[in-house]
């Protein structure tokens, strides 16, 4: 897809099945991913990768999390955690990996993992692939954090859940006037 075409119709899909991008086409996404802004060419970023089997070391984590926070949680809670990776063929944690001895701060390095966390998005729409950008909790959570080695200022911008769409949800109708204004100068 020509690549104004694909910013201009990415769309999110919560529905996803298999396939999901295969290798070449992931290195791809990657390749993409490592062009985002970069101030004082830091490169801030990390992606973990759950694909197959790997996907229930990730609801593991989320059980364990959940577990550390209320450890009398219900089996269907429990259950819920096992199976949100399983949503998605392939979920990709997009950490940004800061670092604190520079004069770049903390936000920008935040702010370029999340560019490179869309250009993924972007790059696996162009492909012709779907997916969705989640945060919540886990981002946050120290136990998960932990368990994917996100330390001290570090933060986890988002899991990229990204497979097949199972449905295509129509674009909104945004206007462009809404959001973009000419500067009008006081004088
Ligand atoms: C940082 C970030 C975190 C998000 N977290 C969630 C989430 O946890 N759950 C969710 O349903 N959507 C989440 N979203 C929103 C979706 O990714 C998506 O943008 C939204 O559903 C609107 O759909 P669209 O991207 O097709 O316009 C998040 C978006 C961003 C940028």
């Amino acid at each position: 897809m020509e690549a104004l075409e694909a910013l201009k119709t990415r769309k999110s899909a919560a529905l996803l099945s298999e396939p999901a991008p295969d290798k070449s086409e992931l290195s791809d996404m990657f390749a993409a991913a490592l062009r985002a802004p970069d101030h004082g060419c830091l490169r801030p970023w990390r992606f973990i990768c759950f694909q197959g089997e790997q996907r229930n070391s990730l609801g593991e984590i989320l059980k364990e999390a959940l577990l550390v926070k209320d450890a009398d949680a219900s089996d269907a809670a429990i259950e819920k955690e096992l199976n949100k990776p399983l949503r998605a063929p392939l979920v990709i944690a997009v950490i940004a990996k800061v670092t604190i001895e520079t004069k770049i701060p903390v936000i920008e390095q935040v702010i370029s993992a999340g560019a490179a966390a869309q250009n993924i998005m972007i790059a696996a729409h162009a492909l012709g692939y779907a997916g969705i950008w989640r945060s919540g909790a886990p981002c946050f959570d120290d136990h998960v954090r932990a368990r994917l080695g996100a330390v001290g200022e570090d933060q986890i911008v988002g899991f990229l859940y990204i497979g097949t769409a199972k449905k295509v949800p129509p674009l909104p109708e945004l206007n462009i006037q809404d959001y973009v204004f000419e500067w009008h100068s006081v004088s």
